[in-house]
């Protein structure tokens, strides 16, 4: 039974998903091993609460519990729980070490789980000490809005932890979704030219940002491609962007655009650094 949640990585994802924990009643933990990045995640944390209890959404009790539960490490070693959610840099190296790390202090049968958006579970699982209890739990942004989980089983993700994760992420009040291991799954893999082909307008110089995202807008869309991209962060839709590409045999249509490149390399990652497509205070 799992009581207790890790989070790691208190970025955009990291610390929405361990908001959402905590207020689904799970003791958690958020690990960074960046200090700034774990002021800043609890922060924003504090900060949503205390928005949903302006709203009405939530009582001074539930707030104050929600807050009791949380607990904000920088030492890896510290994070023991049932279940951890892996929410860091989409880089395959880096997350397997994690998940190495992780391995060698918690229990053989804590479940680890991550939130990439796009990188290939089944050859992480090929790496992952007792691969049975790892899976995918891909949120979506921002997490404690968005009702949609895809929950990615590898060839060796054993049915017991797949239902342990669907039953969690009921618990956590979202909607999951079972999925097989695809590049991008089914949401990165179906949107991708929802980017790509923004972005081709963009570099042929036959529309701006501001008109391709109104119109995009006014056509149904929740959100314009160039809003959302700075949303995700320019970076990791970049490494999305390259990882897809890279699985499907490099296929033109896929091919990840020189404008995502320059984003990055401007560090203009969008609104989590005040600067993408669009400025943000
Ligand atoms: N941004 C999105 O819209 C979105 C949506 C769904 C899934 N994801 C996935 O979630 C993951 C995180 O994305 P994000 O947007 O939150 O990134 P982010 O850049 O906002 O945050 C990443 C965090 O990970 C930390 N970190 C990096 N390496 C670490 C390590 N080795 N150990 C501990 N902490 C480390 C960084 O300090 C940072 O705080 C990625 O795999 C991404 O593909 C992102």
């Amino acid at each position: 039974m799992v009581q207790t949640i890790g989070v790691c990585g208190a970025g955009t994802m990291g610390s929405g998903i361990a908001q959402v924990a905590a207020m689904a009643g799970y003791r958690t933990i958020l690990y960074d091993m960046d200090a700034g990045m774990i002021a800043k995640g609890r922060a924003g944390i504090e900060k949503s609460l205390a928005l949903l209890q302006e709203k009405s959404r939530l009582t001074e009790a539930e707030r104050q519990a929600t807050l009791d539960r949380l607990s904000f490490i920088h030492r890896v070693e510290d994070c023991i729980a049932d279940l951890i959610i892996e929410a860091i840099v989409e880089k395959p190296d880096i997350k397997l070490d994690l998940f190495l790390r992780l391995a060698s202090v918690n229990d053989p049968k804590t479940i680890l789980a991550s939130n990439t958006s796009s990188l290939s579970l089944d050859a992480l699982a090929e790496k992952v000490p007792g691969p049975e209890r790892f899976a995918g739990m891909h949120f979506f942004n921002p997490a404690p809005l968005m009702k949609l989980v895809e929950v990615v089983h590898t060839l060796h993700t054993a049915e017991e932890t797949t239902q342990t994760v669907m039953q969690v992420a009921r618990q956590m009040g979202k909607t999951p979704v079972r999925c097989k291991d695809a590049p991008g799954f089914i949401v990165n893999h179906v949107a991708r030219p929802y980017y790509l082909e923004a972005l081709r307008l963009l570099e042929e110089g036959l529309s701006d940002p501001e008109t391709i995202d109104a119109l995009m807008v006014a056509t149904g869309f929740r959100m314009g491609p160039f809003r959302l991209m700075d949303l995700i962060g320019n970076d990791i839709n970049y490494a999305v962007s390259i990882s897809v590409y890279e699985a499907m045999g490099q296929p033109e249509r896929l091919k990840p655009s020189p404008i995502q490149q320059q984003k990055v390399q401007e560090g203009a990652l969008g609104k989590k650094t005040g600067k993408g497509y669009y400025r943000y205070e």
